[in-house]
Order: C-alpha cells, then sequence, then structure tokens
C-alpha cells in the first residue's frame, strides 16, 4: 500500500469508494491508524475536548496543534494527515498563511482544514492559490458555538439548507479540496454530495457521504455521558485498538456504518 495523496482523494469519489478517517492525537494511536489502512489521520482541535477537557475546541491555540501535529506524522506512514486550523487562526488571509504554514511545516501535515464559508471561501481561495491543500467543514461548526447557542444539527428548515448549499458550492469553487459535513439531515448531506465535485466526508451526515470521519475516543467508546447520536462504540464486539479501527474501517467501506441511526 502505497501513501494516500489528494489527488487519490479525489479519484475515490470518482470511483464510489468510501473514504475513511478518524481523528488522532498522537503517535502510538496515529500508528495504529496506519496500520488498519485508514485513508486519512485528522489531527481535530476536538484535542481542546478530548485531551485538554476543556468544553469548547475555542481554547486551542496554534502551538497545541503544531506540537500534536508533529507527534501524529511520526506515527504515519501511508495516511493523510490533516491538521485543524484553531479559532482565530486564519481570521486574515496573512494569518492563515502563517498558521498553515506551521501546520504543515512543523506539524508535517499535508492540508490544513478550517470552519466556514463566506469570508472562509477567501481564505480557502489564498491557501489554494499557495498549493495549500485545504478541508473545508461546514453545518455544525464548533468553533461558532458561541454564535449558534449550543452544539446540534444545522441545515433542518429549507432556508438554512439552501444556504448551506450555497456555502458548499462556494469552498469547492474556492479550491477546497475535501469537505467535512458535520451533523446534517442525511437528505441535505446526499444533495451537496451529489452537488459539488469535491469528496465530501460526513460526521452526523448520513450514510451517502463520499467519507466518513469519526473522534478516536468516540469510536473507542470512551466519551463519557451519553453517546452522541452520530458515534458508535467500535470496541464493542472486538478485543483491542486495532480491532475496533478494522471494524470501523469495515464498517465505513461496506456501508454498513452509517446507519440510520447514526443518521438525522
Ligand atoms: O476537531 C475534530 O475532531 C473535527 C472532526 C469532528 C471533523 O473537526
Ligand atoms: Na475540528
Amino acid at each position: 500500500r502505497s501513501a494516500v495523496t489528494v489527488p487519490q482523494l479525489h479519484a475515490r469519489k470518482q470511483a464510489g469508494e468510501k473514504i475513511v478517517m478518524v481523528t488522532a492525537y498522537d503517535a502510538s494511536f496515529a500508528a495504529a491508524v496506519d496500520a488498519a489502512g485508514i485513508d486519512v489521520v485528522l489531527v481535530g482541535d476536538s484535542l481542546g475536548m478530548v485531551i485538554q477537557g476543556e468544553s469548547s475546541t475555542l481554547p486551542v491555540t496554534l502551538d497545541h496543534m503544531v506540537y500534536h501535529s508533529a507527534a501524529v506524522a511520526r506515527g504515519l506512514h501511508k495516511a493523510l494527515l490533516i491538521a485543524d486550523l484553531p479559532f482565530m487562526s486564519y481570521a486574515t488571509r496573512e494569518q492563515a498563511y502563517a498558521s498553515a504554514a506551521r501546520l504543515i511545516g512543523e506539524g508535517r501535515a499535508a492540508m490544513v482544514k478550517l470552519e466556514g464559508a463566506g469570508w472562509a471561501a477567501d481564505v480557502i481561495h489564498a491557501l489554494a492559490e499557495r498549493d495549500i491543500p485545504v478541508c473545508a467543514h461546514l453545518g455544525l461548526t464548533p468553533q461558532s458555538v458561541h454564535k449558534l447557542g449550543g452544539y446540534r444539527v444545522q441545515g433542518r428548515d429549507e432556508e438554512r439548507a439552501e444556504r448551506l448549499l450555497d456555502d458548499a458550492r462556494a469552498v469547492a469553487a474556492a479550491g477546497a479540496d475535501l469537505l467535512v459535513l458535520e451533523c446534517v439531515p442525511s437528505a441535505l448531506a446526499q444533495r451537496i454530495t451529489a452537488e459539488v465535485a469535491i469528496p465530501t466526508i460526513g460526521i452526523g451526515a448520513g450514510p451517502h457521504c463520499d467519507g466518513q470521519v469519526l473522534v478516536m475516543y468516540d469510536l473507542l467508546g470512551l466519551t463519557p455521558g451519553k453517546r452522541p447520536r452520530f458515534s458508535k462504540n467500535f470496541l464493542a464486539g472486538t478485543d483491542s485498538v486495532a480491532g475496533a479501527l478494522h471494524a470501523y474501517a469495515d464498517a465505513v467501506r461496506s456501508g454498513a456504518f452509517p446507519a440510520s441511526e447514526h443518521s438525522y
């Protein structure tokens, strides 16, 4: 198996082959993900919550992201590494250039991810012009939690669904290479996936996306409290982290996950 590349991800969409993605924050988990044949590893700013114990992703700094991205990179041989640009690290083009340069240069990421459209589409365009691969992120965008008023499904009414579809077109036109759709109704994610040429990666976005992503600790059943609807404990039914990661990858590739019970 050779290393996963950005053009290969585009080819997967054309071929109708699902893209499997999971978060990791350190070298040991990264190596396990890589060994399981998972395509893409995301160093998510979810680390603010699952690693640091914060109640949102907002306190995460660029230094934190660079540190964890570099650690994950040391564990990988094949999987493509994406790192999140944290809150307010890409508010202007110049800031986005400087922040992406650190995630790619020091953090060894192959792609950066950022949330939003509108002004963020301009930032995507600026990065894409410099040949920096970008993953867009729409729907429930956790860096906007204070404006959204909580973590809940987005794009439920027709007006908001149309706006999300326009945003998806805009980030694709701006040059994004991938699009994460978080907590949007299945039917809307299906429309967006059919509409845009770039692969869509769903989390709480139903079974019709071109790929799926989960937070590692959700997948391992470590999430305290009530399980989020969109996640599944893949450690149940196996006896190792490797087994859980293989089960997750198989379930995404076969279309068994997500099922309607994990969707909106
Ligand atoms: O930070 C993260 O883990 C993410 C995924 C949930 C897509 O952005
Ligand atoms: Na994130």
